[in-house]
């Protein structure tokens, strides 16, 4: 699996330290709320069960699945395809993603969590591509900002494999061939 990742974009380590930086920052920012981390499923579970471990202020957790796209293509319409167990109203929801990329998936989350009286809404995501972006949507807390490159690893896949590995990656054009 190792060969077919052409270099490490964001190391075990440096991962490690923005999940500790991060915690802080949002213990600091979210204490005495009502914190709700969201996660995105399944990419950002991998990030979830790290940076929920480096909050120390009260939180629940709860998990959200959507996709928007189809086969290898986004169809930039977002599909809902598991809801909140928790209710969110009066909630100060921190939604937690693996990567911010055209922003369409957030800006649509945002949207339908708003309209449910959620006190208020933030995003962490442990990497940006800025370069991408379609939807007007910035995110408060942000691990690493990266270049346009397809990456995977920590949660993050190409057809549903790599999210195993535990650092993030860019992969060799040999394995989107299948070689
Ligand atoms: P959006 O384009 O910001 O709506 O991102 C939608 C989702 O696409 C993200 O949450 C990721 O799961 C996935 N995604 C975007 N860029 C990459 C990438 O470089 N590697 C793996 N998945 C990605
Ligand atoms: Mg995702």
């Amino acid at each position: 699996m190792e060969k077919c990742i052409e270099k490490v974009l964001v190391s075990k380590e440096e991962i490690e330290e923005i999940c500790q930086k991060l915690g802080k920052e949002i213990s600091r920012d979210y204490a005495g709320k009502k914190l709700l981390l969201v996660s995105v499923l399944k990419g950002a579970v991998v990030f979830m069960a790290d940076l929920m471990r480096n909050i120390t202020c009260e939180c629940e957790i709860d998990f959200m699945a959507v996709s928007s796209y189809e086969g290898t293509k986004t169809t930039g319409v977002v599909k809902f395809k598991k809801d909140l167990d928790i209710n969110p109203d009066g909630c100060d929801i921190l939604l937690v993603e693996d990567i911010l990329d055209s922003g369409i998936t957030l800006a649509y989350l945002k949207e339908v969590l708003l309209q449910r009286n959620a006190a208020s809404i933030k995003i962490c995501t442990l990497l940006d591509k800025p370069a991408n972006r379609k939807a007007d949507i910035k995110a408060d807390y942000v691990g690493a900002v990266i270049p346009d490159e397809f990456v995977v690893g920590y949660g993050l896949d190409y057809n549903e494999k790599y999210r195993n590995l535990p650092y993030v990656g860019v992969l060799s054009p040999k394995a989107y061939c299948g070689k």
